[in-house]
């Protein structure tokens, strides 16, 4: 599940990750956003991409907006080869739009659980490492 941040955390991040982050409009360029992805490149592993969030409006899932963003994302990013993000068990939707970039981009993925719920807290499922990469050429 996505787990809502604040208005300033958002606004931070455009701010300061706007080149690692993109925002989906349908056609018209003025109208209101349907979907995003927030991601970074890790300090300490400059060629892995690790997607945060993803999103797309509930009315305009299933139409591979989300796939989308993700290759528009790690083409325009220079000097990636690995992408990461994590997803909660049963969370059926984000596992197939990652399994299907790994498909498509011809590499490996692994999986491994980065964050446990004790860790989490509130409640809060696990959150399970998924990592793919190296990307084929
Ligand atoms: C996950 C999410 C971003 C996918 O967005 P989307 O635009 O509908 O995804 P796409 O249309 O690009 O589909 C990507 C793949 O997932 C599959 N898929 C989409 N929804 C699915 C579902 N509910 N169950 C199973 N597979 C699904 C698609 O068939 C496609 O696979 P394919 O390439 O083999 O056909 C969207 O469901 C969402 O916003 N969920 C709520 C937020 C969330 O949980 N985000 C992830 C945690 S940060």
């Amino acid at each position: 599940m996505l787990d809502l941040n604040s208005r300033y955390a958002y606004l931070l991040w455009c701010r300061d990750f706007a080149e690692t982050s993109v925002l989906a409009r349908l056609d018209d360029p003025r109208s209101a956003p349907v979907g995003f992805v927030t991601g970074y490149r890790r300090p300490d592993s400059p060629d892995t991409l690790v997607v945060w969030q993803v999103a797309v409006d509930a009315a305009t899932r299933g139409l591979g907006v989300a796939g989308r963003m993700l290759d528009e994302l790690v083409d325009a990013v220079p000097g990636v080869d690995h992408l990461e993000t994590t997803i909660t068990p049963g969370n059926d939707a984000s596992e197939r739009l990652f399994s299907a970039f790994a498909e498509r981009r011809d590499a490996p993925l692994v999986t491994s659980e980065l964050f446990s719920a004790d860790l989490l807290g509130d409640d809060h499922e696990p959150e399970i490492l998924h990592r793919i990469g190296p990307f084929a050429a």
